[in-house]
C-alpha cells in the first residue's frame, strides 16, 4: 500500500479524487487536506468532510484546514481581485458551492494543515506521496516553514499547469493561476515530481454512459460520482464544451490514479516546468521546457502531455464500484 496524502480544494473532481483515495486497496490516506482554491476555505473543508462522513471513513481520515489565501496575493477565495462575477454559466458552475451531498456533521482536526504536513513527514520514513490537486500554498508554505521536508517526501504527484491546454486565462491553468508563487516554489524545490495537467486531464475524460455505469452499481461512491459527472457536464456544455460533449474531465481524479498506476498516463516527459510570477498577463502560466531550448536548466518534473482514457474510466469504476 502507497502511503498518501491529499491536498483539496474540494470541488466536484476533487471529491472525486478523496473517493478514489479513500477506496483503492492499493492506497493508505494518511490524512486530507483543504486549501482556498475552487472556493474559499470554509467551503472547500466542509465539502472535504462532507465526501469523508459520506464515505463513513471520518475515524479513519482525519480531515486538516489549510490555508485561507494564496502566499503572496490577497485573491478573494476561488476568484482572482477584478475579475467580476458574470453570473453567467462559468467555470465556478462546474462545482458550485457545496457539493451535492449532506452537510458534514464531523470536524477537523485541531492543528493547520500546514503543521500537521511538516510534523508527519519529518517524522516518516520518506515513505509518503504527496497528491495536491488544488493551489499548491499549503505545500509550498511548509516547504518554507521547514524545507527540510523536501528530502522526505517521496513523490509529489501534482493536478496542475498545461502545456498547450489552459482553462482559465488565456495563459494559465486554474490551480497555478490561484497561486503562481507556491507553484514556482513546488517546482523548484527538488522534490521527485511528477506534473498532470489539463494536456492529460482532458484526455481522461468520463462520460455519461460511465456516469450511468457507476450509478447502477449502487455503492455510495459510484452514485455521488453519477451525480457529479452529470453536474459537471452540464456546466462543462455551455462554459468550455469538449470535444465530445457527453464528456467531461475529473482533472482530479486522473492524479490519484496515476499514484495507483502510472500507466494511465501517456507521453511523459521529463523536463524543466517554470511557473510565470510577473503578475501579467502570463501569470500562472507553467513554461514547459519540452524541445529542451534552456540550455542552462535541468528536468524538475514528469510532465504528462497524455493520458489513457479507458483505463482511466475502468480504474474509476473498477475502485468506486
Ligand atoms: C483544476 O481546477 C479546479 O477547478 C479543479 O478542481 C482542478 O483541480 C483544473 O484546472
Ligand atoms: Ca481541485
Amino acid at each position: 500500500k502507497q502511503k498518501v496524502i491529499l491536498d483539496v480544494d474540494t470541488g466536484t473532481d476533487d471529491a472525486v479524487a478523496i473517493m478514489l483515495a479513500a477506496l483503492s486497496p492499493d492506497v493508505e490516506l494518511l490524512g486530507v487536506c483543504s486549501v482556498n482554491g475552487n472556493r474559499g476555505i470554509d467551503f472547500t473543508t466542509e465539502n472535504t468532510l462532507r465526501v469523508v462522513e459520506y464515505l463513513g471513513l471520518q475515524d479513519r481520515i482525519p480531515v486538516y484546514r489549510g490555508c485561507s489565501l494564496p502566499m503572496v496575493s490577497t485573491l478573494t477565495p476561488g476568484r482572482r481581485d477584478g475579475i467580476p462575477a458574470t453570473g453567467e454559466m462559468d467555470s465556478n458552475n462546474i462545482h458550485g458551492d457545496y457539493v451535492e451531498l449532506p452537510p458534514s456533521t464531523i470536524h477537523t482536526q485541531p492543528e493547520h494543515a500546514v503543521f500537521w504536513l511538516i510534523d508527519t513527514l519529518m517524522k516518516s520514513d520518506g515513505d509518503i506521496t504527496l497528491i495536491p490537486v488544488g493551489p499548491l500554498t499549503n505545500i509550498a508554505m511548509a516547504l518554507r516553514i521547514e524545507p527540510r521536508i523536501a528530502q522526505k517526501i517521496k513523490q509529489i504527484v501534482i493536478m496542475g499547469g498545461g502545456y498547450k491546454e489552459v482553462n482559465i486565462t488565456p495563459s494559465a491553468e486554474f490551480n497555478f493561476w490561484v497561486d503562481p508563487e507556491a507553484a514556482k516554489i513546488v517546482m523548484d524545490s527538488g522534490c521527485d515530481i511528477t506534473v498532470v495537467p489539463l494536456d492529460a486531464t482532458h484526455k481522461a475524460v468520463l462520460s455519461l454512459a460511465d456516469a450511468d455505469a457507476l450509478e447502477s452499481s449502487g455503492t455510495p461512491a459510484g452514485k455521488a460520482t453519477a451525480r457529479f459527472i452529470r453536474h459537471r457536464q452540464a456546466g462543462y456544455k455551455v462554459w468550455q464544451p469538449m470535444a465530445d460533449i457527453d464528456t467531461v474531465p475529473i482533472h482530479d481524479a486522473l492524479a490519484v490514479c496515476a499514484v495507483i498506476d502510472p500507466d494511465v498516463l501517456q507521453n511523459v516527459v521529463h523536463t524543466y516546468v517554470d511557473i510565470d510570477i510577473a503578475g501579467g498577463a502570463a501569470d500562472g502560466m507553467s513554461i514547459c521546457d519540452v524541445d529542451k531550448r534552456y540550455k542552462d536548466k535541468q528536468p524538475n518534473a514528469c510532465v504528462a502531455l497524455s493520458a489513457d482514457k479507458d483505463r482511466f474510466s475502468r480504474m474509476v469504476k473498477e475502485i468506486l464500484c
